[in-house]
């Protein structure tokens, strides 16, 4: 710590010392988070910054550039299988390179996020090797287990992350005549925390990376950091107290830096890795919002907004200081977590919804607009996620195919209108690369053996330049969409109560349709966003303004430019959107 401490270059130590006077500086509303893989967004690095005024066209604050460290030859799960955390991706450039992009970034005050595998490297990293060669010390850095009677007994409460591709949590490594843990692929070897020098070698890590500019660190699979026998090995409370170490040693050294926990799991154990455990205790600064991106697209295809209502209302709210990051989509398959209890209380029946969320999604379903995928069916459980684009579930492609302008005009709708909620729920908003150019589906991953049985490369294209050259041209796809998310990134900036200290509660309409919901904030005031999740026009009682505490509403954002109060009631045009603030 002290070597890096020193080691920190002057104009981090002044960015440090910004961000110790505004700490808030990622809960602000002038946020916006973009998403891409290097290599399909500008083949480099160095590329990238070529493409900086393209980010800058979006507003945007904060990149979060898909794994870009060393991985292993493919397959290598989207570079999720790291052998060397401080090298960057030949193929995309140098750790140079990666350090002067964080600075012209940093220049144009975008924030840089990357990933961070916490929990696990790839079987090549010199620490496994080290452990195949025989350094019992380095052995010490995974779980090994000579026979299956421990893996078995584990077995017995873990659950199956790749069912398809990967079934079980544990390998047999011919070269060890052991089982390692590996709860991913086969070729992605658990870190074994209960080690410290696993802890100090992380710890190391994450102070190189910070000293290369590095602002936000996503740190991949941290509910699975600590295992306990009888358990699903999943968010268990050694977990929480490594963060919490981590962020704090961190922070020491470089007060600037951010932590981010992917951690897709229930929310009462999501709120833990923002620090709301028994106590309040600082750990991640950012999480992201696994739950509303599932409401939306579950109110998306059964047209209702009750189970999103109903769900949100559920969720703990974070502590102050911290922040959610809201999405539509990322490069991940949509996992249903819409549990049973909410279903019920929404008059669903929880295993037939997500059933029909799969159908429908997968294209299957009569009438579905959606072209989608199953990922990892698991014919055990009955259990599937979904791949594919943004554009491509909400309707997009299959309009596009039958070249019928009114379902064009639909398919974009439902994109906007999943953006705008995740444009003002609260937190930072991430548009994930090309949705803005409304990408659909790719498929020339199939032919790429390395690729071929993970169809979630449906939803990683390639960006299309030539798709995005007419995001100024109002008549074409590309310029309706784009011109919608500049739209909402303008909004969003004008709107100080969505600054991400405040709250967000989910209101009750009168329309099932209608999903509301109401953010305060003590100095920043209130604000009030509506979205119709139907086809046709809807209406809601218009005390929903007075519930909102919006004395004289004024229009921060509507999809058809007006405020419609007529007999007492909200008039909303089809799949539209309204922000409402306080004058
Ligand atoms: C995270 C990533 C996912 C990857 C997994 C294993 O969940 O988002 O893409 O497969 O970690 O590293």
């Amino acid at each position: 710590m002290l070597d890096a401490a020193s080691a920190r270059q002057e104009d981090l130590r002044v960015l440090d010392h910004r961000r110790e006077i505004v700490p808030d500086w990622f809960q602000r509303e002038r946020m916006v988070g973009y998403v891409c893989y290097v290599d399909k967004f500008s083949h480099t690095l160095a590329g990238l910054e070529r493409h900086l005024d393209y980010l800058n066209e979006l507003k945007v604050t904060y990149l979060h550039l898909m794994p870009l460290l060393q991985p292993r030859p493919a397959p290598n799960d989207g570079g999720y299988a790291v052998v060397d955390f401080r090298a960057v991706d030949s193929r995309l450039g140098s750790m140079d390179d990666l350090e002067h992009l964080a600075g012209e970034l940093r220049a144009r005050g975008i924030s840089l996020c990357i990933d961070l595998v916490v929990n696990h490297t790839a079987a090549e990293h010199i620490w496994a090797r080290k452990a195949l060669a025989g350094e019992v010390e380095y052995q010490s850095f995974y779980f090994t287990f000579p026979d299956r009677s421990l893996p078995d007994a584990y077995e017995r409460t873990l659950l199956d992350v790749f069912p398809s591709f990967a079934p079980g949590s544990f390998s047999w490594v011919p070269d060890l005549q052991a089982w390692v843990w590996t709860t991913f692929n086969d070729y992605q070897w658990d870190l074994n925390y209960g080690n410290p020098n696993v802890f100090l070698a992380m710890l190391e890590t994450m102070l190189f990376l910070a000293n290369r500019g590095i602002e936000v660190m996503r740190l991949d699979a941290v509910p699975f950091i600590w295992k306990r026998l009888g358990t699903d090995c999943q968010n268990q409370p050694e977990a929480h107290l490594l963060l919490q170490a981590f962020r704090a040693l961190v922070r020491v050294v470089a007060p600037a830096v951010a932590f981010k926990a992917e951690a897709i799991v229930p929310h009462h154990q999501l709120v833990q890795y923002l620090g709301k455990g028994e106590r309040e205790r600082t750990e991640c600064d950012l999480a992201y919002h696994n739950q509303l991106m599932v409401q939306l697209w579950s109110g998306l295809a059964a047209r209702d907004a009750a189970l999103m209502t109903h769900a949100l209302m559920a969720m703990p709210s974070p502590p102050q200081q911290t922040s959610w990051v809201t999405y539509v989509r990322c490069h991940d398959d949509i996992g249903w977590a819409v549990s049973d209890l909410d279903a019920a209380a929404a008059g669903f029946n929880g295993f037939r919804h997500r059933r029909f969320l799969n159908d429908f999604y997968a294209g299957r379903f009569p009438g579905s607009f959606a072209r989608g995928a199953l990922f990892q069916e698991n014919f055990a459980t009955g259990d599937a996620r979904i791949s594919g684009t943004a554009a491509s579930l909400c309707g997009l492609e299959q309009a596009l195919e039958v070249g019928d302008a009114l379902l064009i005009d639909q398919a974009i709708r439902r994109l906007v209108l999943l953006y705008s909620v995740v444009f003002s729920y609260g937190g930072v908003p991430l548009i994930y690369m090309g949705d803005e150019v409304a990408l659909r589906n790719e498929h020339s991953y199939e032919k790429d053996p390395a690729l071929a049985d993970d169809n979630r490369w449906m939803h990683r294209p390639f960006m299309d330049w030539d798709a995005a050259a007419r995001r100024s041209d109002l008549n074409s796809v590309e310029g309706r969409v784009f011109s919608e998310f500049c739209r909402l990134v303008e909004a969003r900036q004008r709107v100080p109560a969505l600054q991400a200290a405040g709250s967000v509660t989910p209101l009750w309409t009168d329309n099932g349709r209608i999903f509301a919901y109401v953010r305060a904030h003590p100095r920043a005031g209130q604000f009030l966003g509506l979205a119709n999740f139907g086809d046709g026009p809807e209406s809601c009682d218009a005390r929903i303004l007075a519930e909102a505490r919006l004395s004289d509403p004024q229009l921060a954002l509507s999809s058809d430019g007006r405020l419609d109060v007529r007999d007492g009631r909200i008039h909303m045009p089809p799949l539209g959107c309204l922000w409402l603030v306080d004058r």
